[in-house]
Formats: C-alpha cells, sequence, structure tokens
C-alpha cells in the first residue's frame, strides 16, 4: 500500500504561505526528533537550570526544541511572529502581514527523563495588520486558526494536522526521512476510557468529583458500563489516543492555586488541540463551553480543558451547569 508523503499533500493548498510554514514546522520536528532519539548519548537531557514564564523548570530539551523552531520560524518569509511557551513574550520577525505561530516547543517534557513520550504542538492563526508585532493581534478566539497540529515522539514520530478539513496523521518513515499519511482520525461519540491526573482528586470542583464517580462506578453505576483509565501525563500522546481510539480526557479546575483558572495553556495546548478533536468529530470545552469560542485575554493564560467523545464532554459539563443552577 502506498502512503502519500506530507510534502506532496502541501502542494494542494491553496493557500501556500500556510503550506510552507507546515512544511518549516514537520522539517524542524524531523531534527527534533533525531536529538530525542539520541538520548543521554547526546547529553541533552536534564534541567537547563532556569524556570520559563509560567514558574516551571525548564529542561535543556525543552530550551533545545524552542530555538530549532524559532530559528526554523525566523527563514519561513510567510510568518510574521510566533509566541512559544517557552518565551515570555511574542516574537517579531516580519512586519508584513502573514502568519503567527505559537507552539509548545516540548510538551510533556518531565517525560523526557524517563524516555517516555513527547510532543510539540503548534497552532496557526493569520494576521493582516502591518508594523512591529504586538500581543494583541495573537489575541484571536480558536475558531480563527487556520491550521493546527502536533509532532508525537513515541515509538514512531508522527504528525497530526488540521487545516479545517478533517484530521489527517502522518508516520515518520526513518529510512526516507519522509512523513507519510497513514490514518484520519474520528473520535466515536462514546467512550469507554478516561484520562485524569487522580492525584488532583480532592481539588476538584464538586461536579468533577461527581463526574468522575459516576464513572468509576462503572456497570453498576449510571452509566452502566465499565470505563477504563489512562494517564501518559503529555497531553499530546493523552489527545493523540483519544483521537486514535476515542475517550475522555481532562484537565480540569483545582483548588491548588485558586490563581490559576486550569493547568493547560490556551493559546499553544487547548486550541489546536480543540481544533483538532472538533475536526475528528469531538468535542472540547470548558465548562462554560467550547475552547474554540474563548476571546483570549492573553498570550500565557491558562484554562479548564474537557475534550474527547461527545456524550462525555456534554454529561461532564451539564454536571457543571446542575451545580451553578
Ligand atoms: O504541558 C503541561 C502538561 O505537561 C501536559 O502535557 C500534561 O497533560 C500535564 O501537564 C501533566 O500534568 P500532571 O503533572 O498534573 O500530570
Ligand atoms: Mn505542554
Amino acid at each position: 500500500m502506498s502512503h502519500p508523503i506530507f510534502k506532496d499533500q502541501l502542494r494542494s493548498l491553496d493557500n501556500q504561505a500556510l503550506a510552507s510554514t507546515l512544511d518549516c514546522l514537520a522539517e524542524t520536528c524531523k531534527d527534533i526528533s533525531q536529538q530525542l532519539k539520541r538520548g543521554e548519548l547526546a547529553g541533552i537531557l536534564g534541567a537547563a537550570g532556569n524556570e520559563n514564564v509560567q514558574g516551571e523548570e525548564q529542561k535543556k530539551l525543552d530550551v533545545i526544541a524552542n530555538d530549532l523552531i524559532k530559528q526554523a520560524l525566523a527563514g519561513c518569509d510567510a510568518v510574521r511572529g510566533l509566541a512559544s511557551e517557552e518565551e515570555d513574550d511574542v516574537v517579531g520577525l516580519s512586519e508584513a502581514p502573514g502568519l503567527l505561530v505559537t507552539f509548545d516547543p516540548l510538551d510533556g517534557s518531565s517525560n523526557i527523563d524517563i524516555n517516555s513520550m513527547v510532543g510539540t504542538i503548534f497552532s496557526i492563526l493569520p494576521s493582516d495588520t502591518t508594523g512591529p508585532v504586538t500581543e494583541a493581534e495573537f489575541l484571536k478566539p480558536g475558531r480563527e486558526q487556520v491550521a493546527a497540529g502536533y509532532v508525537l515522539y513515541g515509538p514512531s514520530t508522527m504528525l497530526a494536522v488540521t487545516t479545517g478539513d478533517g484530521v489527517e496523521m502522518y508516520t515518520l518513515d526513518p529510512v526516507s526521512g519522509d512523513f507519510m499519511l497513514t490514518r484520519e482520525a474520528h473520535i466515536p461519540q462514546t467512550a469507554k476510557e478516561f484520562a485524569i491526573n487522580m492525584s488532583n482528586q480532592r481539588f476538584w470542583a464538586s461536579s468533577v468529583q461527581d463526574y468522575i464517580a459516576e464513572l468509576l462506578q462503572g456497570a453498576e453505576g449510571p452509566r452502566g458500563k465499565n470505563y477504563n483509565m489512562r494517564w501518559v501525563a503529555a497531553m499530546v500522546a493523552d489527545v493523540h489516543r483519544v483521537l486514535c481510539r476515542g475517550g475522555v480526557f481532562m484537565y480540569p479546575w483545582d483548588a491548588r492555586d485558586p490563581n490559576k483558572p486550569g493547568k493547560l495553556r490556551l493559546m499553544y495546548e487547548a486550541n489546536p488541540m480543540a481544533f483538532l478533536v472538533e475536526q475528528a468529530g469531538g468535542q472540547c470545552c470548558t465548562p462554560e463551553g467550547p475552547i474554540l469560542d474563548l476571546q483570549p485575554e492573553e498570550i500565557h493564560q491558562r484554562v479548564p480543558v474537557i475534550l474527547g467523545a461527545a456524550e462525555e464532554v456534554t454529561r461532564c459539563v451539564s454536571m457543571h451547569a446542575d451545580v451553578a443552577a
């Protein structure tokens, strides 16, 4: 069976600026994949010795991946500016109208030390502004994304991407060095698997406690079926599983730090995943409604996230509404 090559697929896109940006991201992620493969041999594991703007410890590979993507996008004429989890402020690359790229260079980076899955997440927004790049022009609802995706560095390296017409998944062929189309993502309406960090249970809102309690009661409970639980602790890998075989993934609000509305970041984690999940037939919400309709207020904003099978997301959101009523 022959698998179409990502580079060739890009030629059929009407928007050539978008095609060249996606190509640039895919090529850079191949480099990141190579660095990851060498692991400890490359001396690139461990802490970088500083914190990012989120107050999280940066790993050497967070910094390496960020620098590789930043450098590559700077060489891409179509890109006007970028924002990254590892950059305090937005970075201007051109004064002409163009594309804005937001990204998490290495999602789930605490997994690096145990040789487990990590990924790169990206979102692409249009900007018709001229002149110096400002944070304000990035603050568009996720519905305005022209493309989004991720590269998962797992047993094989995979690229998942949407330009608003379904979700395609490509596998990196280590022999030819090409991303080859290997599947399309479709999330079934119903689910039998859920993903949540159960260690935060005592800090969740009562609606989340009640929802998870229903799932844990299995066939004997109100949902009348048994559920399995998975938690990779890298959003990119947990969402990849949902896109491949269904389920629900949540990182809800919790009371550990009342100033944080959630853990995950809207502009380079929740929005791109929401675009992919909706394009695969699932839903992605906060308790108030679809993530993609949120008006961002700042580039590093955090949000609660409930995503995946429509039946589960609807049930969980409706339980929040019951508590609020
Ligand atoms: O980027 C944040 C992140 O690492 C996600 O990739 C992941 O889903 C989550 O945080 C893991 O959180 P925790 O440390 O609570 O398991
Ligand atoms: Mn992340």
